[in-house]
């Protein structure tokens, strides 16, 4: 591709990033969709986000994605932000209009895309989400609003499961989240919100140990390795699994969509998915 001065620049901010697979599966959209448009990573420590956002605004960066640990200050710098990204309390894309900053978050419409990508739907099922975090929140508000029959959240710390559902319920009007403490017996959908299994510590299966039932769906957020300790584990006990790559994808393509204010060709998810699968 050839960057010329028209070249819109969007990236990510992270510390650290080096290991990001953003940059690949962005520009190999872009590319094959056409668009003059090139997606970098960069490492900025701590104490320079703020100045980094205002750097990329100054440069006249179309956008950018947040990533660990800058979300939070990210977040206190806005100008304007999206009322799903408020509800849940944190941004992970920035579109940069007229000079301001906008905040969105298009983690949780980004699991629901890969839920449907690969056929499935928690609408009138029984879903558990463990964790509590950021993460969950995102995740939570969207998986609320595809009327799933409840949602119930486990957490190492029981009182930010309780939280989170007060904030769901709160959101919803109605009472449809619950905290607890264990995975009932006739849940549809098993959602790992939590870091738990993601490299470098790969053991980490938030399930271990519980009897699964085949009819279960299973989804991780992690998404390396692809297929971690909690997903063999389910796959064992013949459960359909859903990958943390599938999210990573869907809230790539969202976050394109708002700093080019389109909607983009449903080939875009095969795309990225086909430069993740080739990614060594
Ligand atoms: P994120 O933004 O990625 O969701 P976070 O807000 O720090 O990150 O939330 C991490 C979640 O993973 C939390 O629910 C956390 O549990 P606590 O609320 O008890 O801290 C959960 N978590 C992290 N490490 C964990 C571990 N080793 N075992 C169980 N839960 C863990």
């Amino acid at each position: 591709m050839q960057i010329t001065p028209a070249t819109k620049v969007v990236g990510l901010i992270g510390h650290p990033v080096a290991h990001s697979l953003s940059p690949v599966l962005h520009n190999h959209l872009y590319q094959s969709l056409g668009l003059d448009m090139v997606y970098h990573a960069f490492d900025v420590l701590p104490d320079q986000v703020e100045a980094a956002a205002a750097g990329l605004k100054a440069l006249g960066f179309t956008g950018f994605n947040v990533t660990v640990p800058h979300k939070e200050v990210v977040y206190n710098l806005l100008d304007w932000i999206d009322e799903e990204a408020e509800i849940v309390g944190a941004v992970n894309t920035v579109k940069i209009e007229n000079g301001r900053l906008e905040g969105y978050n298009t983690d949780g419409q980004g699991f629901i895309q890969s839920l449907h990508a690969s056929g499935f739907s928690v609408s009138n099922k029984k879903v558990v989400m463990l964790g509590a975090g950021g993460a969950a929140r995102a995740i939570g508000i969207s998986v609320s609003k595809e009327e799933p029959e409840e949602i119930c959240i486990i957490n190492r710390t029981f009182s930010r499961a309780d939280r989170l559902a007060y904030l769901i319920n709160n959101h919803k009007g109605r009472r449809i989240a619950r905290a607890a403490s264990v995975i009932p017996a006739n849940t549809d959908f098993i959602i790992n919100t939590t870091c738990l299994g993601m490299w470098p510590d790969t053991v980490g299966n938030p399930i271990q140990g519980y009897s699964l039932s085949s009819h279960m769906v299973v989804c991780d957020i992690v998404y390396n390795p692809r297929q971690t300790a909690m997903l063999k584990y389910a796959e064992k006990h013949g459960c359909r699994v859903c990958d943390g790559m599938g999210m990573l994808i869907g809230q790539g393509i969202k976050a394109v969509e708002i700093w080019l204010d389109t909607s983009l060709s449903k080939d875009s998810w095969q795309l990225m998915s086909k430069a993740a699968y080739n990614h060594k």
